[in-house]
């Protein structure tokens, strides 16, 4: 049984969406003057992702976007969270734009604001062009301005219909699982390189966030970072200690910065790494922000790991914990702790929750049919954590499930699918799945009770 959501507690105008990134759903990657990104890399090199996967065709979005819309428009969502992607606008990493790759975006906001659907648009979702990477990539100076002058190109063309815009998507994936960990492009492990990159990642925040505002002045300008509840796995003081780090790299490394904290020191104490820092920068990551966007998964829970890599703490594995087929841990209050978190201790003013989800492996029924009602379980139990963290004082605007369709998951491929709605990646026959029908049944149910709400005052 989940409990039932307070959807009186979610402001009338709740943004109800879902969410894609450009690589995950495209395709289309050598059309129309796209160039490789670090991910059509990484994924053509051989046993860097489950099944040699790759997104050359992905769902094929890039073709079927009226399709996809349409799909959005069944579920009643009125807000779409998606990525641009870098080597598709500016080819050549900097230097000019292409019209052909701004005409895709165009079309596609076009397409989704005749269909009532506010288009919230991320810069960077993971794809820098292997151009920059051959230049030195995220750990470089310059790729932080080269992000800006993207975002201001994207911002110049769409900032008369695009409002929310997000600088980065999960800075830590890049930063540390591309960097550190090595499991996601461009696949390096080296700590000074990861936190360089860290760095000028956020300067690139920064500075794009000042690019996006100069060339659409109503612009709304975020950051989304993949956040999680820490908790020690035993109180022993060694484990507590681990805890605190654990915390520092996911949580407050990308956390404080924006919020003109600076870098934590404990953190910079224990990289051990001189930060790049120029006179101007932390002024600039620690800019103004509209809003905060949380992706939210699973919950951490680490012991002390002082052989590993940083941050020497590793995650346990708790028994009898109910995991998606991520194997991730399933804990829906953490989205309501992460919530009153970015409130209470981070002074957030707006905050959407830009990513959530759950991976099972589905099949079509024989009567054509999707079941999945883990998945709906899953969204349903976090949607009433959501709530409750709005009737607790969280200023939650919107939430955009992840995801829409089924799509390339990174280092899993395919096989791993986080859809509301189910691709056969053979003939791109879609099909809403179960849980996409409960959600578009909360929708409903919420604009009834707003409905009516506003018709009785
Ligand atoms: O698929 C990813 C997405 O690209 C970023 N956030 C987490 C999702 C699920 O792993």
């Amino acid at each position: 049984m989940t409990k039932p959501i307070d959807l009186a507690a979610l402001p009338h105008d709740f943004a109800w969406g879902t969410a894609t990134s450009a690589y995950q759903i495209e395709g289309a990657v050598a059309e129309d003057g796209r160039s490789p990104s670090i991910w059509d890399t990484f994924s053509h090199t051989p046993g860097k992702i489950d099944n040699d996967d790759h997104g050359d065709t992905a769902c094929d979005h890039y073709h079927r976007w009226r399709e996809d819309i349409a799909l959005m428009k069944e579920l009643g969502t009125n807000a779409y969270r998606f990525s641009a992607a870098w080597p598709r606008v500016v080819p050549g990493g900097d230097g000019p734009a292409d019209d052909r790759g701004l005409d895709f975006y165009d079309r596609l906001v076009d397409g989704l604001l005749e269909a009532g659907i506010a288009p919230s648009l991320t810069v960077y979702h993971w794809d820098l062009p292997q151009v920059l990477q051959d230049r030195g990539g995220w750990p470089e100076r310059d790729t932080a301005h080269h992000l800006a002058a993207y975002a201001g190109a994207l911002a110049e063309r769409l900032g008369d219909r695009v409002t929310q815009w997000a600088t980065l998507n999960e800075p830590l994936c890049s930063a540390w699982i591309g960097h550190l960990e090595g499991r996601m492009a461009p696949g390096l492990t080296d700590l000074p390189t990861a936190v360089r990159a860290s760095y000028h990642l956020l300067l690139g925040h920064g500075l794009a966030a000042q690019a996006i505002r100069a060339a659409a002045p109503g612009a709304q300008v975020g950051i989304v970072n993949n956040l999680s509840t820490v908790a020690p796995a035993s109180d022993r003081p060694e484990d507590v200690a681990a805890a605190r780090r654990m915390d520092g790299h996911t949580n407050r490394w990308w956390l404080d910065p924006v919020h003109g904290r600076g870098f934590p020191e404990d953190m910079v104490e224990l990289y051990g790494v001189d930060l790049p820092v120029r006179d101007g920068d932390l002024e600039t990551i620690g800019g103004p922000l509209d809003w905060l966007g949380l992706n939210y998964y699973f919950p951490a829970v680490v012991a002390d790991d002082p052989a590993g890599p940083a941050p020497y703490a590793r995650q346990v594995r708790r028994l009898g914990v109910p995991r998606t087929g991520m194997d991730w841990e399933i804990e829906a209050e953490g989205i309501e702790t992460l919530l009153m978190r970015l409130t209470e201790e981070y002074g957030a003013r707006r905050l959407y929750v830009t990513e959530n989800g759950s991976a099972y492996p589905d099949v079509v029924g024989a009567d054509g049919t999707v079941d999945d009602p883990e998945r709906r379980d899953y969204l349903l139990g976090h949607l009433a954590a959501c709530a409750s963290a709005a009737r607790r004082g969280a200023p939650l605007k919107g939430y955009y499930a992840w995801s829409l369709l089924d799509n390339f998951e990174w280092a899993y491929g395919y096989d791993k699918r986080f859809g509301l709605v189910h691709v056969d990646y053979k003939t791109q026959a879609r099909t809403v799945k179960g849980s996409g029908r409960g959600y578009a049944e909360v929708i409903r149910e919420h604009r009834t009770a707003s409905e009516s709400a506003h018709h009785a005052a």
